[in-house]
């Protein structure tokens, strides 16, 4: 069964999200390590390697499925950060809209009785309770610990634990 117009053009557009978010980690990544942030800037490493893999899925199942993927221009990320806590701010927010955006696309899939796709977006589905939580404990963390330079410290080595090896991860 082709993809339906709509769908396909979500798809699409969510290739270029997945790109935009991979690129927002890798430079809040970068901004880290030259701060000093080292377990912040690994795991937001891992993060923009999770994020390009998503990218991938998206690109390959749309090639799959018949229906050419667009590789997009990615959006210049900015180049400095207020504080830890604003780029956690920033990437809950990110991922709130993501999760939206997935949520669209699942009743698009459903609208079209397409279950093919409806099926590859399972993944993401729950792919996206696990990124929100992520942000949501570290935040409270924020709010538990303070925001002092011992503080930081502790997060900071709090988010060196979270950095996953995606590749493993996102193997399914
Ligand atoms: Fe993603
Ligand atoms: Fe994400």
């Amino acid at each position: 069964m082709k993809i339906s117009t709509a769908l396909v053009k979500a798809l699409n557009d969510q290739i270029a999200m997945e790109a935009n978010a991979s690129y927002a980690y890798l430079s809040a990544a970068s901004w880290c390590e030259i701060t000093g942030y080292d377990g912040s800037a690994a795991f937001f490493y891992t993060q923009a390697e999770e994020e390009h893999l998503h990218m991938l899925k998206f690109v390959n199942f749309l090639n799959g499925q018949g229906s050419g993927a667009t590789i997009p221009a990615v959006k210049q990320p900015p180049k400095t950060y207020k504080s830890l806590e604003e780029i956690c701010k920033t990437a809950l927010t990110n991922e709130q809209g993501v999760t939206k955006s997935i949520n669209h696309m699942v009743d698009l899939a459903q609208k079209d009785k397409d279950h093919n796709s409806f099926t590859f977006l399972q993944f993401f589905v729950n792919e996206q309770i696990e990124e929100e939580q992520k942000f949501e404990n570290v935040l409270q963390k924020f709010n538990l610990l303070g925001r002092d330079k011992l503080a930081i410290y502790e997060i900071d080595k709090l988010l060196a634990g979270m950095a996953i090896t995606p590749v493993t991860e996102s193997k399914n």
